[in-house]
């Protein structure tokens, strides 16, 4: 039995997510864990909200809420929808919590002892009438090159142009509209990552097994001239983690924050000391050492992060950094799984203007398991890949209702109307049952091999394969035909056809866990992963009871695929 940590990024607090944002990190990193627990391993899986930064203060203003309680509510509606999603998180934790301001302060002191941190002074500006300095995204102003009137002092949201506060016309400040703006000086603190170019470079290298993906964005950024410089981890806001050397104050660092991309990777062993100290994990309060530092066990932990490829510099190189630079013995992860992205209809999925689907809306229109299903089997692997609501019912409709829940449909109402409700004995197996056996026992190790390497489409492929099989079975035993003439027979082939059903829900698990649930309950089993196909088509004995599922997937219809594509082409509401 192995250890295996797994950590899903962590999703910014200011709204709901889409279902591109899903599949790139929380729902692959569910499959994985709930795989991995169900082939015996111990498994802790964490994810969180990450609540600092300039959008979450802006969210919060937006929503007319004090940030922090902003941050609660919407905690809470991440996690009732991960629940919803059935993520079968250890721990849903937030990066604002006291476990990370401890681990964030305590690490850039760390940092700073090990003499990776700099102080910079910098002029930055200044509001008088807000008495605070401004981080550029917090000036707005008329935009030098398109004349729009809201352009931010980091961006033109109009024209895209990157721009410099000191580039906007009339600028004022976007919290109190205050044109009574000056330039004044201020100090910032740096981490000198380039100074840990070629330990970085070094530990990339060594990763041989994972993903293109991943590392050839790790390799960019460090051999491209900018890609590792070093990089302000202080900022200006009010919201954030204070500024301190572990416990000590930071003299000049007054009124600052770490940076969110600071705290947030952090977040994920803050996240398991959270998991402990909500009484959820082993008793001792260092229990959640044994899973981060490899002085005190996780040396033999395999740790795993999933995220979508813009998270990856940070995850390949920042938290890195700030891992190796501390000088202390915490885990370093083991294996990043990096996805492309998930385009709506022939655009993108958009956050800003409410375009494609949304969690909530998802889980208002269908069960978990349907999503599940096509955004698993559709997962942007080794390219963006694309949702059309046309190609997610003919998907959804052949996959899960012609085919899986067919099967299972069929095989225990033909048993109910023939036999009864208990498996049923006599008659005995002949060459379809052994070519059957030989081959899912052949496919039931390709799928392993898939999980076990995350190769998440190709599993969902052979899963698919899985089930055609059993249904092509069916189809060509066909018990209701060898019932006229040979009961005994027809017994048999039952026998083993509804033995398939526990062998289908185990395996199914990780990607329909409501499903598989109904399943194995349906069958009066307990859900396991088979050993082998050989032995799990003859677990079921004769009279074992059973009863007929309520119907597991419903079609979907075409007015419904057209009035929810309509729903979801514009602005949410
Ligand atoms: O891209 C995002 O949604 C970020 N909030 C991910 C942070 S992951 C990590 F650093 F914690
Ligand atoms: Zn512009």
């Amino acid at each position: 039995m192995a250890r295996i940590l797994i950590t899903s990024a962590i999703p910014y607090i200011n709204g709901i997510k889409h279902l591109g944002n899903l599949v790139g990190s929380q729902l692959p990193a569910d499959l994985y864990a709930r795989y991995m627990r169900a082939r015996g391993h111990e498994v802790l899986f964490l994810c969180a909200t990450d609540e600092h930064g300039t959008p979450a203060e802006l969210a919060a203003a937006k929503a007319g809420k004090p940030v922090a309680e902003y941050c609660a509510e919407m905690w809470a509606v991440q996690d009732e929808l991960g629940r919803g999603f059935r993520l079968s998180f250890d721990h849903f934790g937030r990066s604002s919590s006291p476990q990370n301001h401890r681990l964030t302060q305590h690490f850039a002191g760390k940092l700073a002892e090990a003499g990776l941190i700099e102080e910079v002074t910098e002029k930055q500006v200044y509001s008088i009438a807000d008495g605070r300095f401004l981080p550029d995204r917090y000036i707005e102003g008329t935009c030098p090159n398109c004349g729009y009137d809201k352009a931010r002092g980091d961006q033109c949201e109009n024209c895209t142009k990157q721009l410099d506060p000191t580039d906007l016309i009339e600028p004022r400040s976007a919290i109190s509209g205050s044109t009574e703006l000056e330039v004044r000086e201020t100090k910032h603190l740096y981490l000198r990552q380039s100074a840990m170019r070629g330990e970085l470079r070094d530990w990339i290298n060594s990763k041989t097994d994972w993903p293109i993906l991943t590392t050839s964005i790790a390799k960019k950024w460090l051999d491209d001239g900018d890609g590792l410089q070093d990089r302000g981890i202080t900022r200006d806001l009010d919201w954030g983690i204070p500024v301190k050397k572990g416990d000590a104050d930071w003299p000049g660092m007054e009124g600052k924050v770490f940076y969110v991309w600071f705290d947030a990777p952090i977040e994920y062993i803050a996240c398991a000391a959270e998991w402990v100290e909500a009484g959820k994990g082993p008793g001792s309060e260092k229990g959640w050492e044994r899973w981060w530092r490899t002085d005190k066990g996780a040396e033999d932990v395999r740790y795993v992060q999933f995220m979508g490829k813009d998270n990856v510099p940070f995850h390949t190189l920042s938290f890195p950094a700030t891992i190796l630079g501390s000088g202390e013995p915490w885990k370093l992860v083991d294996y990043i799984k990096s996805f492309n992205y998930l385009n709506y209809d022939g655009g993108q999925f958009s956050t800003s203007q409410g375009r494609g689907v949304f969690m909530d809306q998802a889980l208002e229109i269908l069960p978990p398991d349907y999503w599940r299903w096509w955004l698993l089997s559709h997962a942007p692997e080794t390219s963006d890949s694309e949702f059309t609501w046309e190609g997610f019912q003919q998907d959804v409709n052949k996959d899960l209702a012609d085919v899986l829940g067919n099967f299972v449909s069929r095989i225990t109402k033909f048993c109910r109307s023939k036999f009864g409700e208990t498996v049923p004995e006599g008659g005995g197996y002949g060459p379809q049952e052994a070519a059957l056996i030989a081959d899912l026992e052949g496919r039931l190790r390709r799928y392993e091999a898939h999980m076990d390497a995350i190769d998440i489409r190709k599993a969902a492929a052979e899963l698919r394969a899985i089930w055609v099989a059993g249904n092509e079975y069916l189809q060509s035993a066909a018990p209701w035909t060898a019932f006229k003439e040979d009961p005994e027979r027809a017994a048999a082939i039952t026998r083993f056809a509804l033995n398939l059903i526990p062998f289908y829900a185990g395996l199914s698990a990780p990607f329909i866990p409501d499903a598989a649930a109904a399943m194995a309950e349906a069958m009066d089993v307990e859900l396991a992963w088979p050993e082998s196909a050989e032995t799990a088509l003859a677990a079921l004995p004769g009279s074992h009871p059973f009863t007929v599922p309520d119907v597991m997937f419903t079609k979907i219809a075409d007015e419904a695929r057209e009035d929810w594509a309509t729903r979801f082409a514009g602005t949410r509401g």
